[in-house]
């Protein structure tokens, strides 16, 4: 078959996958599946994931968070009526697939439950016990890839930064939502894991260590930027684009006339909102330690993206375009040759050494340049303590000081030298 026509058939299979039902959490809750009290050892699993997502994981409360008095007035701020009616809340704090997509047993008051994650499971909730049945029968039946760091990336940063379904833009910001921050290790390490990941698991399936969870969460963050920076979501209204692209700190800072400084990545004028570009020096820095000529390039794509940030939105839906073209070009490079993948020791170079030239100066980027750090002091076993004037230099976003946080970067490095 003549290979635009099978890609053809497996995108129109693929839509038609896509249409699995949700059968609802309850049709996975019961006491000899998922919801045993205990863990089961003899098992490859533990039986309980059912117990531990009810009891520990923040994603089964999702829906309730909607019920709470935060919630409400910042439903009734937007004018959106309830907020657990709302699709505009909806969307993130519930499995909200079509009512042709729900099940007998699917409840949108489950919030974020199994099928959010690993797919409806019309086709493989009967099969996927059954004896001979692999985890390959299973995918072809629809369940999610999720030890797959991309398709993992795909998935979390779908609610937790935004893509072209789902968005917590501006307006819902300013009515009291909080600011949403993401880096796919470190919400890895923080949410409460249904699964075993050791020896046996590695043996069974890909396990992603955290680089690997890291480097696939940065692309995916860099590319729903640029793709929601192309899309007609930039400029909802023609006086104004939509704000949550920009760095909220760039806007809501206390006025101070002593804090401008010029930045390295991206010249702005004093008084210019910026696009929040945090992911996209994450990818640069990812680039320096992979692959040095096209970081130089993307670099010049990132201060175009921001030159055009001041021309209007035609200019930065051709620069955050080109920038995607680029993206594309090295996750799929990545892919074929794992030997690019960022080396510990080199990317720490790299970040610390650039950060110290003033490359930029806002909390976003400092934010994300800590959590790295967090995660590279392990593999370099460096005391996780000495990171302790970092955080402090970080507690308070309102009156965040880059110099502050790069004089504890220095004093960080040097400790790590020694
Ligand atoms: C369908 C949307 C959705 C998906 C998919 C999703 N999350 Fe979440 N996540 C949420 C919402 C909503 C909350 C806040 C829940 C609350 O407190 O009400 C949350 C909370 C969390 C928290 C707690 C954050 C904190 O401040 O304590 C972590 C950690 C987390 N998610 C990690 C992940 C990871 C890792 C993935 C991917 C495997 C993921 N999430 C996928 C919507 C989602
Ligand atoms: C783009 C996805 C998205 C949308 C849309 C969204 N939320 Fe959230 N919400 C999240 C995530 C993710 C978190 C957790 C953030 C974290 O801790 O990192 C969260 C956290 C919250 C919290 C704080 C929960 C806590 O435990 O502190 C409240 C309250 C909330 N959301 C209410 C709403 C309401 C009301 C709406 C609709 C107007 C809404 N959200 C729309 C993703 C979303
Ligand atoms: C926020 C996303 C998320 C939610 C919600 C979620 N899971 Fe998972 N689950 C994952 C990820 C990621 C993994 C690890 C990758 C893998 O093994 O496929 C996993 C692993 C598992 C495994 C281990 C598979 C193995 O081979 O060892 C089971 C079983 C499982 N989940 C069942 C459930 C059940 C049952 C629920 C609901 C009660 C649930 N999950 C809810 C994301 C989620
Ligand atoms: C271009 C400037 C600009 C940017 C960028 C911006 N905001 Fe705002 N924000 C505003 C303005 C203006 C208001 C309305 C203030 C008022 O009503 O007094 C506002 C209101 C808010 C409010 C309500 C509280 C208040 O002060 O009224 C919150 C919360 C908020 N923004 C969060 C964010 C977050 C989070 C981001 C980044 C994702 C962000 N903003 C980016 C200009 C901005």
């Amino acid at each position: 078959m003549n290979r635009v026509w099978l890609i053809g058939l497996l995108a129109l299979s693929g839509a038609l996958w896509a249409a699995d039902k949700h059968m609802g959490v309850a049709t996975c809750a019961s006491s000899v599946c998922h919801g045993s009290s205990s863990e089961r050892s003899e098992a490859n699993i533990l039986h309980s994931e059912y117990v531990i997502w009810g009891q520990r994981d923040p994603h089964a409360g999702a829906y309730k968070t909607l019920l709470n008095e935060q919630s409400q007035r910042i439903a009734k701020n937007l004018g959106v009526g309830p907020a657990h009616e709302a699709k505009a809340c909806l969307v993130c704090h519930s499995d909200y697939v079509p009512q042709a997509e729900r099940g007998p047993r699917f409840q949108l008051s489950d919030g974020v439950g199994c099928e959010s994650c690993h797919g409806g499971s019309e086709r493989w909730l009967s099969s996927h016990t059954e004896r001979g049945v692999t985890h390959e029968d299973n995918l072809q039946r629809g369940l999610t890839l999720l030890q797959d760091a991309d398709v993992r990336a795909e998935l979390c940063a779908s609610c937790h930064v935004g893509d072209s379904e789902r968005m917590a833009d501006h307006d819902i910001m300013g009515a009291g939502h909080p600011r949403l921050q993401f880096e796919l290790a470190t919400y890895s390490r923080l949410w409460p894991s249904h699964y075993r990941d050791d020896e046996a698991y590695k043996e069974r399936k890909h396990s992603p260590e955290s680089l690997e969870l890291w480097t696939a969460g940065q692309l995916r963050s860099a590319r729903n930027l640029l793709q929601g920076l192309g899309s007609k979501r930039f400029m909802a209204t023609p006086m104004w684009p939509e704000l949550a692209f920009f760095d909220c700190h760039s806007c809501h800072a206390p006025m101070d006339s002593e804090k401008w400084q010029p930045r390295a990545a991206g010249k702005l004028p004093p008084g210019a909102v910026r696009l929040n570009d945090s992911s996209l020096l994450m990818v640069g820095w990812l680039l320096d330690a992979s692959d040095p000529a096209a970081a130089r390039q993307w670099r010049q794509g990132i201060a175009s993206l921001h030159d055009a940030s001041q021309q209007g939105s035609a200019a930065v839906k051709k620069a955050s375009g080109k920038l995607l073209v680029q993206l594309d070009d090295f996750s799929s490079r990545l892919t074929e040759q794992p030997q690019l993948r960022p080396q510990p020791t080199v990317l720490f170079k790299r970040i610390s050494e650039d950060a110290l030239r003033a490359t930029f100066n806002d909390y976003m980027t400092a934010e994300q340049v800590l959590m790295v750090l967090a995660l590279l002091a392990e593999k370099q076993e460096a005391d996780p303590a000495m990171l302790d004037g970092l955080y402090k230099s970080m507690a308070d976003q309102h009156h965040f000081r880059s110099a502050e946080f790069l004089r504890a970067l220095r004093q960080y490095q040097n400790n790590v030298a020694e």
